[in-house]
């Protein structure tokens, strides 16, 4: 809180976007969201909505790398919207938008290109991983997958940016970016963005396969739309071990996945009595993982119903990515005027 308190809040009511930091983050439009995701990321934005001018957007032109068919794009897109909505954003509060209706983020995109060095792109983690994972399609969109981020989020000219470990990279290259241009004209211009991490308090969400975080590798993962009988079904096939042998046994990776697992939406009477069973060998994986499954189902249940909810209801949508795109092209365009002028176009 900045200085007295009372005129803080009574400042904040008329100023909000001049007196608080900017914040933002993207979701690629290529999935639904599992619960390491909701963790990691969603539930997080939500709690950021109030002490922070929030920009959260469908990432539709970073799917556009791996070639979603035509006939699933619009729904990829409404997918992540109705995923936002559900858990929590609030269009009015936060600019919630698509990055394709902000042509602004393109425009950026390809000014910033010029910018860009070839060996700095390919040296990236995230391209020389696609360049493996996807030797047929190294496209040139992947090589520049850095430009499109450092453009999303200096567009806003966000202090902020909520990313997971795997994307702090990408943000280097975004802060490399900005300074490089401030540095070529002469200007203060952009922020220096930087990654929010929540450190200690981010919840660690193991996924079923018996190894690492959850993903979007097929088994590991609840996914926030699955239906009781998909988690069921996952629950009862994740990995575990023959159990223990010896009382107060450390715990496998897996068995201690599926502890954390209950961690999150287990009440703590539940755990307990799983964690004595365990210690005297008495635990059967079968009626853990039974109960795991119920106690995923009743925390996903409200959360799905409101995604089918929010997704049926195209009136909604319409009206949030309106009041999004318009919100968003604002910003948008102050800084695209600016950055013109700085590199030195002019009006005839
Ligand atoms: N690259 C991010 C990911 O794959 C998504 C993303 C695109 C993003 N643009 C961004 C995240 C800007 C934060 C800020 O997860």
């Amino acid at each position: 809180m900045v200085g007295d308190g009372h005129l803080y809040s009574f400042v904040c009511l008329f100023e909000k976007p001049d007196l608080m930091e900017t914040v933002l983050s993207g979701i690629r439009s290529t999935g639904n969201l599992h619960l390491g995701n909701y963790f990691g990321a969603v539930a997080n934005f939500v709690k950021m909505q109030e002490d922070y001018n929030c920009y959260f957007f469908v990432a539709d032109l970073h799917s556009l790398t791996t070639y979603p068919k035509p006939a699933d794009l619009h729904s990829n897109i409404k997918a992540v919207l109705a995923e936002y909505l559900a858990a929590g954003i609030d269009p009015e509060q936060s600019t919630l938008y698509i990055q394709s209706d902000v042509p602004e983020i393109s425009q950026l995109y390809l000014l910033l290109n010029m910018n860009a060095y070839i060996g700095e792109l390919e040296r990236t983690t995230t391209f020389k991983d696609k360049i493996r994972t996807q030797p047929d399609n190294v496209n040139a969109g992947l090589l520049t997958y850095p430009v499109l981020m450092a453009a999303d989020i200096i567009i806003h000219n966000a202090h902020k940016v909520p990313v997971g470990k795997d994307q702090e990279q990408n943000l280097e290259m975004t802060r490399k970016f900005a300074k490089r241009f401030n540095s070529m004209y002469s200007v203060e211009y952009f922020n220096m963005p930087e990654p929010f991490n929540f450190g200690k308090d981010l919840l660690k969400v193991p996924g079923l396969d018996g190894q690492g975080k959850m993903g979007k590798t097929a088994g590991n993962g609840i996914y926030l739309v699955d239906e009781p009988e998909a988690i069921r079904k996952k629950v009862m096939r994740a990995v575990t071990d023959a159990g223990p042998t010896t009382e107060n046994q450390e715990m496998a990776e897996p068995i201690k996945n599926l502890f954390a697992l209950m961690g999150i939406v287990s009440s703590p009477d539940t755990i307990t009595h799983f964690k004595e069973q365990y210690n005297t060998c008495q635990i059967r994986y079968g009626d853990l993982k039974k109960q795991l499954a119920e106690d995923m189902i009743v925390f996903t249940t409200p959360i799905r119903e409101k995604i089918k909810e929010i997704y049926a209801d195209d009136a909604y949508i319409r009206k949030a990515v309106t009041m999004g795109k318009e919100k968003a092209r604002a910003s948008a365009s102050k800084t695209l005027k600016e950055v013109r002028e700085i590199i030195g176009y002019k009006p005839f």
